[in-house]
């Protein structure tokens, strides 16, 4: 199993990365050495190592602070802290922040291949058990459809029933909620499978093209029609026939349409011969019929006839669960498709992500997605893929994830001098007030430090 694993030494002494490059290729390894933090990070960027050592004293950029991005950015990365013999603390320290293990200078390369082999195993555990999580996820896939909240995993069963049935179905949803997939998935899980799927998009057309788009016309029915043309009632013979924006169709083609569904029965424009059809309807629409009832431009006998069963599908922002899972699955999508290799949403990102409301639901994710994609040049999508969002966002979030970063760097440096007020303040370059203050409003204390 040694020959695809792939190693970064990250130290910033010669001696010790020749040395452990040395050893661990020996075992058989593909090992890259960098001398610090950034290039560490700029090589993790483009290529996914199983395994890092990472020295924790090393200038500029501490292991520790290498440690945190990498948990963040690539959590699938296993991480040995290098530390010299006597400073078994910070390396305790290490494993607290999610270091896997820690190595001890000087090393004996006994040790070292052992560690690294039990890690190895660790790794294929951990890989094997996010295939099984994956296979898993059968369950929250539904033909095209992914969804884990409580609303998906009921409408699943709810299109599970009603494909059983051949009944009417009205699909009712924001844009973008999925209308179009919950209608293909019920087709296909209906007896009308291997039939046709046929939609047409009544608000797309004008009036009089609506209706030879529906119905279709023979030759000469009016100016233009050169030849006869099937409309989309007759395609639709022996499957599924849907109708994306129902709630655009015209008053007087609705009782027209009415005719059709009830009889099964129609004529093309201009022809008088009664064309029989066997189709089943489903309807989608983002409007508000029952509204538009009232107002006068939907027929009630129309509405009644298309609502025999009816779905409803909640917009994103009252299933925020889902949105994780649509992310990856869109993120899965889009760096294929690109050819890129980037497997992970970074948890700030993602805290952004389920926090917007998306008012283009589940349309809006996915364009989202397919953008940071694009634009990422990483093997991970972080907060700067996704700044577009940013100005939506509301800023208390914002002040939110500041003063995150406000408390972290504080305890930082409070712990750095072991809670010296005097010298904390001096190297945060603010007076002991301040700090005070800080400590006060935050609640900082020795004892949630590690927090
Ligand atoms: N649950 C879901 N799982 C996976 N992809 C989804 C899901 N819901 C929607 N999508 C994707 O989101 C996009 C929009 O979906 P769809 O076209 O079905 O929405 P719609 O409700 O018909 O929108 P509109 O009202 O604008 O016509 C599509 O690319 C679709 O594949
Ligand atoms: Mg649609």
């Amino acid at each position: 199993m040694t020959d695809k694993v792939r190693i970064l030494v990250v130290d910033d002494e010669l001696v010790i990365r020749e040395s452990l490059h040395g050893w661990l290729k020996k075992s058989g390894y593909q090992v890259d050495t960098a001398e610090g933090g950034s290039a560490a990070l700029a090589m993790l960027e483009k290529t996914p190592y199983d395994l890092l050592f990472l020295d924790i004293m090393m200038p500029v950029m501490s292991g520790i602070e290498v440690l945190e991005v990498v948990k963040e950015d690539y959590p699938q990365t296993l991480v040995v802290m290098i530390t010299a013999y006597g400073s078994v603390d910070t390396a305790v320290e290490a494993m607290k922040g999610g270091a896997n293990d820690y190595l001890m200078k000087p090393f004996d390369p006994d040790q070292l291949s052992l560690l690294t082999e039990k890690l190895m195993q660790q790794k294929k555990l951990l890989d094997e058990n996010i295939f099984l999580r994956e296979q898993m996820a059968e369950a929250i896939r539904f033909e095209n459809l992914v969804g884990r909240s409580e609303a998906m995993q009921e409408l699943f069963s709810l299109i599970q029933d009603v494909a059983e049935s051949d009944s009417q179905v009205l699909i009712t949803g924001e844009t973008g909620t999925g209308k179009e997939l919950v209608a293909k998935a019920i087709h296909a899980k209906s007896a009308r499978c291997n039939g046709p799927f046929i939609a047409l998009n009544c608000g797309g057309f004008p009036e009089h093209l609506l209706e030879s788009e529906l119905f279709g016309h023979e030759r000469g029915a009016f100016t233009g029609a050169h030849r006869a043309k099937k409309g989309r009632l007759d395609l639709a013979h022996h499957g599924t026939l849907f109708l994306d924006e129902v709630g655009t169709v015209p008053l007087k083609m609705q009782v027209d349409l009415l005719r059709a569904l009830e009889t099964k029965e129609f004529h093309r424009l201009g022809g008088t011969a009664e064309i029989e059809v066997d189709f089943r309807t489903i309807a989608a629409t983002n409007r508000d019929l029952h509204q538009a009832i009232e107002k006068g431009e939907f027929r009630q006998d129309f509405f009644y006839r298309l609502n025999v069963i009816s779905l409803h599908i909640p917009p994103l922002r009252d299933r925020r669960d889902d949105i994780p899972l649509l992310a990856e699955h869109f993120l899965d999508r889009y760096s294929r498709e690109t050819n890129k290799d980037i497997d992970t949403i970074n948890k700030a990102a993602m805290a952004i992500l389920k926090q917007y409301d998306w008012p283009g639901n589940v349309r809006e994710l996915e364009n989202a997605i397919e953008r940071a994609v694009v634009i990422c040049k990483k093997r991970r999508l972080g907060l700067e893929e996704f700044s577009f969002l940013a100005p939506h966002l509301s800023a208390a979030a914002e002040t939110h994830s500041l003063e995150k970063t406000q408390i972290a760097h504080l305890v930082k440096v409070l712990k750095e001098f072991d809670w010296n007020i005097t010298k904390a303040a001096q190297a945060l370059e603010i007076n002991r007030v301040t700090l005070h203050k800080k400590i006060k409003k935050y609640d900082l204390r020795p004892d949630r430090a590690s927090s």
